[in-house]
């Protein structure tokens, strides 16, 4: 007994009107076919995914899985789909374990029921009863035993009534599967060749169609257009969030958590509203994540805080530092510990040493700053030449006065003191005052006009 799994994901996804295929959107940041896939991974079975829509661009993104790509040129529904499979299968497959691409909620626990209670040589389906069954194929049956599936623009006033729904997972004995596929035929209001017509020719071939029940509301629920996507994102956002909570993660409001990635807390992390977590971050004990900020590839040593309105990309930020309000610090920023980061100061490539602080309205891009340096407000460091990128290093004890610009390459000594409002363009040595100012002038003759 050997089991196959098909995937369907050669839809174009109509009511997104986009020019990018459907299962590629994303939910917490992984394209919707990464979760079909994941619910499937326990599986030892040759997989097989039947693209159509942008199938270079579906394939591309999932290059280092191990799968048969099945192309179906005419998007003619779902048994269409199916049919293109079947030339492709292994010789030893005798059971198909058939999903849509669109189902991205759906559980290994559910799957793994469908292919071990399923009768050999019966159809499996997995079926829920919808509030809103609206767009899902309705189970009909025929005193007690599923006869049928009709899809909703097939269906009778009274068909719709009806609120047990197709979740759009199947388990077939592939000999017949093969002669089911056959007689379906696409005279329906779709023009389409409905995979779900294959339940129809296996009832009056008198086979057994039993139905794995579940009372999830929302594990069978498909993602047709971003309304549903933006559906999905809670629930998915929300599951998260609570894991995190459970796990002594204070999420103030996880109704405002995002997280399209992994996040490691430690102890007594504290996450207020509205924050954005991309990529790998990692927080370390103690911390507090003012709200409104966006971390993606962060690691955050103990004790930090990140106050309100930050925007953090790859950066390392150690022990008792405090970053923000309105601080970016770009990729490759590296700050020792209790360094303080304030308001309107941009970072990017460039590594501070303990204690530093960077309170406001500046921008140090690849340099290298000491221990104990104070940078003043409105301090540039001019790193580009319009070809090169130049570096800036300030020694430990250095003080930056306000308005400096220091036009990289160049190097302040330890301990040197920088005058306001001057343009450095040549090292300053150590320990002394260096300042390029023009000499103040007051005009005595003059007067202001009445
Ligand atoms: C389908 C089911 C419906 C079920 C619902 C569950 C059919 C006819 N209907 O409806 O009973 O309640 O799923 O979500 O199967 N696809 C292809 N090739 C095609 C058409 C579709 O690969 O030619 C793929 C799509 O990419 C998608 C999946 O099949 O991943 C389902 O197709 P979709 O058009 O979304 O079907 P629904 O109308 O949602
Ligand atoms: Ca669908």
């Amino acid at each position: 007994m050997s089991l196959g799994i098909v995937i369907l994901a050669a839809g174009r996804g109509t009511r997104f009107n986009s020019d990018n295929p459907k299962v590629l959107f994303e939910l917490a940041g992984k394209p919707l076919l990464d979760y079909v896939l994941s619910a499937v991974a326990d599986f030892d079975a040759k997989l097989y995914i039947v693209c159509g829509y942008k199938a270079e661009l579906v394939k591309k993104s999932f290059e280092h899985k191990d799968i048969t790509w099945v192309n179906q040129e005419e998007l003619n529904g779902t048994g269409h789909a199916v049919m293109q499979v079947l030339p492709h299968l292994d010789s030893n497959i005798d059971r198909l374990l058939v999903l849509n691409g669109d189902g991205p909620l759906i559980s290994k626990n559910t799957i793994k029921k469908l292919v071990t209670e399923t009768e050999i040589n019966s159809i499996g389906l997995v079926t829920a009863l919808l509030k809103d069954p609206t767009g899902y194929g309705r189970i009909i049956h025929n005193h007690n035993r599923i006869c049928a599936i009709i899809e909703e623009s097939e269906a009778s006033i009274e068909q719709k009534e009806i609120d047990e729904v197709n979740g759009g997972i199947y388990l077939f004995p592939l000999e017949p599967l093969r002669q089911w596929l056959d007689s379906l035929s696409s005279h329906n209001n779709q023009q389409e060749y409905f995979l779900t017509d294959v339940i129809y020719h296996a009832y009056h071939d008198g086979v057994d169609i039993s139905a794995v029940h579940i009372n999830s509301k929302e594990e069978l629920l498909g993602v047709n257009s971003f309304y549903q996507l933006a559906e999905l994102e809670k629930i998915i956002q929300s599951r998260q969030a609570r894991k995190l909570q459970e796990q002594g993660v204070y999420i103030v409001d996880h109704t405002r958590f995002d997280l399209r990635g992994e996040l490691y807390c430690g102890k007594d992390v504290k996450i207020d509203i509205n924050n954005l977590f991309l990529g790998a971050n990692k927080i370390g004990d103690g911390c507090e994540i003012g709200a409104n900020c966006v971390l993606k590839n962060v690691e955050i040593g103990k004790n930090v805080k990140i106050l309100p309105f930050c925007h953090l990309e790859n950066t390392k930020i150690s022990d008792d530092c405090v970053v923000g309000p309105f601080s970016r610090l770009r990729p490759g920023t590296e700050l020792a510990k209790e360094v303080h980061i304030g308001n309107f100061v941009e970072i990017k490539k460039s590594k501070i040493d303990q204690r530093s602080k960077v309170g406001h309205l500046t921008y140090v891009g690849d340099s290298e700053i000491g221990k104990n340096v104070n940078v003043g407000a409105g301090t540039i460091t001019c790193n580009y030449d319009g070809k090169n990128k130049n570096k800036t290093i300030i020694k430990d004890s250095a003080f930056i006065g306000s308005n400096v610009s220091l036009v990289a390459p160049v190097e302040i000594g330890e301990g040197a003191t920088i005058g306001a409002g001057s343009v450095i363009s040549k090292d300053a040595p150590k320990d002394k005052l260096t300042l390029e100012r023009s000499q103040q002038v007051t005009v005595e003759s003059w007067e202001r006009k009445k």
